[in-house]
């Protein structure tokens, strides 16, 4: 059931660690959530974050001994949706530029000012550095996920507990050029969570 209220979307979202496992999602809806995601924005547009939807009893099976105490949600979930970020991310700038200038929305010397500019910076980029941005950008696509998520009726749960050095393997990414960022546990919930607390503004916000 499609939720449009934009209140209830936001503010009613809660971390919920236990789904009713009859529901499951159809690819064709989880890509829709996925596209409506990387609407996200992401640095230079580099949108360097990759999905692996874990759903079948196989695949959790192997995601079971990597995620520590969050075999709950693992066992419960639809699916378990891996967060990468891909470290070579420039590789992609020639075709997400290219589109923009075919489709009219970018001039071509506009594209090839920001390709001249960015491309090599990311290039030349440390490792931590590079690693800091494709989690930087991906954490911006999973919060707009379970955002989306709810608009699409289900409830999700952030999980950053897992054996972030076996996760890419496991699922037969390159290590090397995938790091893992976050897995949100996705489904129907199946119970009401409780409120959270918060911070009041005032005590961590500054103006100068
Ligand atoms: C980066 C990150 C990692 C988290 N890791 C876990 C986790 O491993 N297991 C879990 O049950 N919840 C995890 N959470 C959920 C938080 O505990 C939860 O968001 C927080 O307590 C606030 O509750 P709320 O999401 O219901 O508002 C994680 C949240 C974030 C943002």
């Amino acid at each position: 059931m499609k939720n449009n209220d934009f209140k209830d979307v936001v503010f009613n979202r809660r971390s919920v660690k236990e789904f009713d496992t009859n529901v499951k999602i159809s690819h064709e809806e989880m890509l829709e959530m996925i596209q409506e995601a990387t609407k996200a924005p992401s640095s230079i547009n580099m949108q360097p974050w990759r999905f692996v939807v874990v759903e079948s009893e196989e695949e959790k099976a192997k995601l079971r001994p990597l995620i520590r105490f969050n075999t709950r949600q693992n066992d419960t979930s639809a699916a378990m949706v891996l967060f990468f970020g891909d470290m070579q991310c420039h590789e992609h700038a020639e075709e997400i530029y290219g589109e923009a200038v075919e489709r009219g929305i970018m001039p071509q010397e506009v594209k090839d000012n920001l390709l001249g500019m960015f491309v090599p910076s990311y290039q030349n980029a440390s490792k931590q550095h590079m690693n800091d941005i494709v989690k930087i950008d991906s954490s911006l696509a999973a919060m707009q996920f379970m955002l989306v998520a709810r608009a699409h009726g289900y409830e999700t749960n952030p999980i950053g507990g897992f054996e972030e050095d076996q996760l890419a393997e496991a699922f037969g990414l390159d290590p090397e050029r995938y790091v893992p960022v976050l897995i949100v546990a996705i489904g129907k919930g199946d119970y009401t969570s409780h409120d959270t607390v918060r911070f009041n503004a005032e005590k961590i916000t500054t103006f100068k």
